[in-house]
């Protein structure tokens, strides 16, 4: 008999996983982050504006491709469309989530770093100064750098490695709740701070100004780094997912909350930015530099922010099971035996390709690779350009290339008004998403500056 192939346990089970991918840095840390260097509410406006027009309508053809072939993401290809040359796209999915990772545990690294801190009573500090330079000394050691890295990989691995129900199911299932009670909270705290309506305006009223080819293509990326398309991670989740399950409900549910909690994030952030007198083109610190801050400013501030960094560290590492479980897929081929130890060299590789991310804040601050550090390279290699090449042919494939039986079928599945879904979602899937994501490209590599 043919071996069954694991399969989430339940509806729920899948949303969550897949929200707990989507779910992580991208919303909470680097949203944020790029929002302030890109203008503020302007980004905001074209990020929301991507995610539901190209990058949900992605998100449901990744979904569509998994379900029904229920295969990992080369395989999924092949499997489809055999003889071609599609299972490329699976084959730079995997390449894509191997550098995404590589950099992801960096980061991840650091809310170790601040854990720490926090036991050490190192934030019990006043000025925003202190708490900026407390930042850049903590990702400036190699030592904490590489070490609290390496403990974000090795749990990854741990918990990838112990299968996918097992392990990513049950540990997706308390932190979400318990994430947004606690993003509450500060915001409350980070809106009744003095004078806080520069930061509100800032998130939340756009200036249109201040948008560009390059806000355009790093929203644009953004808006599929933070639903996790682009890669085949969904193809490879939704493989785990029986018949009956609405995906465009489950796809809702995953937008839905994801531009929540970027929402939150940048309330909780942004207000007291202004307020506490920092900058909002802080960098990839803001959030490190800037939520101390205002747990400071708390009663029992330090026992909220270790709660907060708990969550805050669930919801990276839901992201990296699924960053690593694609390739892990890939190489073990369902068989169990081999799963062990094909996640712990490919973990083991990506800590080691992530090294040099982790010191590029210090040791290796002075190697750039055109005006980038390697962290940021990284990053944009990843996120900007094979992001969006992955999607824009993910869209291509389900709008060019699968029988439309076969989509309409998967997503009118348990769907009310399935047929409308599904007739909005093709017109997204083969018009708007392949040509904004074209034009997007074009316009961030100068092509059309001679207009201008
Ligand atoms: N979406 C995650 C975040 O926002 C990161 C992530 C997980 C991801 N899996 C992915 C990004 C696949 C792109 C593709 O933190």
């Amino acid at each position: 008999m043919k071996q069954q192939r694991e399969q989430w346990t339940s509806k729920l089970g899948f949303i969550l996983a897949a929200a707990g991918s989507a779910i992580g840095l991208g919303a909470i840390w680097k949203f944020p982050y790029i929002a302030g260097t890109n203008g503020g509410g302007a980004f905001l406006f074209v990020f929301i504006l991507f995610t539901l027009l190209v990058g949900m309508p992605i998100l449901l053809a990744e979904f569509a491709i998994g379900r029904s072939a229920q295969k990992d993401a080369i395989s999924a290809y092949k499997f489809l469309t055999p003889g071609t040359a599609w299972p490329w796209l699976g084959r730079i999915g995997i390449v894509s989530s191997f550098i995404i990772l590589s950099f992801y545990s960096v980061v991840g690294g650091w809310i170790f770093i601040y854990l720490l801190h926090i036991f050490l009573g190192n934030l019990q500090i006043e000025s925003a100064e202190q708490f900026n330079q407390l930042f850049s000394e903590s990702i400036m050691n190699p030592y904490l750098a590489v070490g609290g890295q390496l403990i974000f990989m090795i749990l990854t691995i741990w918990v990838v490695g112990r299968g996918v129900q097992k392990g990513i199911e049950r540990a997706s299932q308390i932190m979400m709740p318990a994430l947004f009670i606690c993003f509450i909270i500060l915001i409350i705290r980070s809106l009744t701070l003095p004078n806080v309506g520069e930061g509100i305006s800032f998130f939340l009223l756009p200036d249109f100004g201040a948008l560009n080819s390059k806000t355009i293509i790093y929203a644009l990326g953004h808006s599929f780094f933070a639903l996790s398309v682009g890669n085949s991670v969904m193809v490879t989740y939704s493989s785990y997912l029986e018949k009956n399950t609405s995906l465009s409900k489950s796809a809702t549910v995953i937008v839905i909350m994801n531009i929540v909690i970027s929402l939150l994030a940048g309330l909780a952030i942004f207000p007291a930015v202004f307020s506490l007198g920092m900058e909002p083109t802080e960098g990839p610190g803001l959030l490190f530099v800037v939520l101390p801050a205002v747990f400071n400013e708390m009663h029992f501030g330090m026992v909220f922010l270790f709660i907060f960094l708990i969550l805050f560290l669930f919801a990276t590492l839901t992201s990296a099971f699924s960053l690593l479980e694609i390739i892990v897929a890939v190489f073990s081929k369902d068989k169990p035996k081999r799963r062990k130890k094909v996640t712990w060299i490919t973990g083991i590789l990506i800590f080691l390709a992530g090294v040099p991310s982790a010191l590029s804040f210090g040791v290796l601050k002075d190697t750039t690779i055109i005006n980038k550090s390697i962290f940021d390279t990284a990053d944009f290699l990843a996120s900007n350009i094979l992001l969006p090449i992955g999607a824009l042919f993910i869209a291509l494939y389900a709008a060019f290339k699968l029988p439309k039986s076969l989509l309409l079928n998967e997503l009118t599945i348990n769907t009310k008004h399935g047929k409308i879904v599904f007739t909005i979602w093709y017109f997204l899937i083969r018009y708007i998403a392949p040509t904004a994501i074209i034009i997007v490209f074009l316009d961030s590599i100068g092509m059309f500056d001679w207009m201008r």
